[in-house]
């Protein structure tokens, strides 16, 4: 264990707690993430008396560079040295009143401390006192959890859950992202207490969201919170999703599971957060606009219209931002089946040049989430979608680099227009400009500006406007 407590800064703090005779020890993340190889920069250390104190101490042996912050209403500390950032408490005892998050908070032993954890993982220590430097504290089995990949509570669930119900989430989040089973016990309880939820903040729930979200299997997360009865109460619109239903003997796919596959689709291809909810939303318009017709089977007409007229209701809801970030999501929503179409259909220039057009800069994105949308068991069908895809893809490349119509802005303003024929500002002014435009993604006239001037004064004859002396 030593050769993880290296850090000159563990033998300063190791030096500092002898001196005022208090046990001491590295704990949580920290512990568990030296176990999981994945080297962590957050130390929390925990010691039997005063955080405050020692944190003190420690920042004075480390001289001028040592930052430290005094928490005092929470009676913790931080000393930040280099990219280290160690936070000191002293070891509590907790209890929680049912209906409140605030714990009467006690000083307490390590047991104690240890108790009122989340996770056995969460739950190991590493004693920094000189002559059990190193030693491993585990009373729960968090090594043996680790081992066999799994999350369990140190406490009786229902306690632990209930002392903090963000807990049920952030059990979630690490099966998610450590790819670890919930011991079925643990699981049982969140699916006991899920209503408790509703006593934490959308700020937390978003927050854990979102580290399934950036998870690489993202499924995991949705799947566990679907069972344990949690999603249904922290984002309804994406159980809605779930179920088959028949009519005349004929079904349409489960789009819960369906927006799953996607999401972990798009996953493999991209890290972009806003992305990732573009999948999770694409298909969200589908619960209200489905129906049944008997020559056509199962319809879901203008999903992705309704889907993005769904998103700021949710966004805000959610407490997720409501600026151009969620703007985003609600473009790659409306837009995600057009790619789709096209591959479907023989692609024209002017097909090409509108989806150029109305995609902009996120024109590569809205590929990948059309192209991880291709979830078909029929293996020819995907294949066929596939090469029409590079078909589209190709063609993009092709027509963009001849008609750079991605981000463009008509060559004739709508100022330049009414200076021309002397017009208030109109609808007719509107028309003019529209025309230009479309003529140009048409490929009627080339996107210049002697070629749209030209054509300005076409339309604008046909249009009867009179051009001024
Ligand atoms: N903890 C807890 N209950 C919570 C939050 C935290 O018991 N609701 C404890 C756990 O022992 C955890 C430690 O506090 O290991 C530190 O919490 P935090 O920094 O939030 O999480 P990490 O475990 O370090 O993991 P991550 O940084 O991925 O959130």
């Amino acid at each position: 264990m030593r050769e993880f407590l290296k850090d000159k800064i563990f033998g300063l703090i190791s030096e500092a707690a002898d001196e005022q005779q208090q046990e001491c020890y590295v704990i949580g993340g920290f512990v568990r993430d030296i176990f999981l190889k994945r080297p962590s920069k957050d130390i929390d250390v925990v010691v039997v008396g005063s955080g405050i104190e020692l944190a003190g101490k420690v920042a004075a042996k480390l001289g001028k560079k040592a930052k430290l912050t005094v928490f005092k209403n929470f009676g913790t500390a931080q000393v930040k040295h280099n990219d280290l950032e160690v936070e000191f408490v002293g070891a509590r005892k907790e209890s929680y009143q049912r209906d409140s998050r605030k714990p009467i908070v006690e000083d307490g032993t390590l047991e104690d401390d240890q108790n009122r954890r989340d996770f056995t993982i969460n739950a190991l220590a590493i004693c920094l006192n000189k002559n059990r430097f190193g030693e491993l504290v585990d009373p729960f089995g968090g090594l043996e959890d680790l081992k066999n990949f799994v999350i369990r509570t140190p406490l009786n669930p229902d306690i632990t859950f209930s002392d903090d119900p963000l807990r049920m989430m952030r059990g979630i989040r690490f099966a998610t992202q450590l790819g670890f089973y919930l011991e079925s016990n643990t699981f049982d309880a969140i699916e006991r207490n899920k209503e408790r939820i509703g006593i934490i903040s959308r700020e937390r729930i978003v927050d854990e969201l979102n580290k399934i979200m950036q998870s690489r299997k993202p499924s995991i997360g949705f799947v566990l919170l679907e069972k344990t009865g949690l999603l249904e109460l922290i984002f309804p619109e994406l159980i809605a999703l779930k179920g088959v239903e028949t009519k005349d003997g004929v079904g349409h796919k489960d789009n819960f599971y369906h927006t799953l596959a996607v999401l972990d689709n798009l996953c493999e291809q991209t890290d972009n957060l806003w992305l990732r909810w573009s999948a999770l939303l694409h298909d969200i318009g589908k619960t209200r606009t489905k129906k049944y017709d008997k020559r056509l089977g199962w319809t879901f007409h203008n999903h992705n219209y309704v889907g993005e007229k769904m998103i700021p209701e949710i966004f805000r809801r959610m407490k997720l931002p409501t600026n151009e970030k969620m703007k985003y999501v609600q473009k790659m929503v409306t837009l995600h089946m057009r790619p789709i179409v096209l591959s479907e259909e023989e692609v024209t220039d002017s097909a090409i040049r509108r989806l150029l057009f109305d995609a902009g800069d996120d024109i590569d994105d809205l590929m990948k989430l059309c192209e991880a949308d291709i979830t078909s068991k029929n293996l020819e069908k995907v294949k066929r979608f596939r090469s029409n895809f590079q078909l589209v893809r190709k063609k993009l490349k092709e027509i963009e680099e001849k008609d750079k119509v991605r981000n463009f802005q008509p060559p004739v303003s709508g100022l330049e227009i009414m200076e021309t024929f002397n017009l208030p500002a109109s609808s007719i002014v509107g028309d003019i400009k529209m025309r230009i435009k479309d003529a140009i993604l048409d490929g009627i006239i080339p996107n210049e500006y002697e070629a749209a001037k030209a054509y300005m004064f076409e339309i604008a004859k046909e249009l009867g406007v009179e051009i001024p002396k």
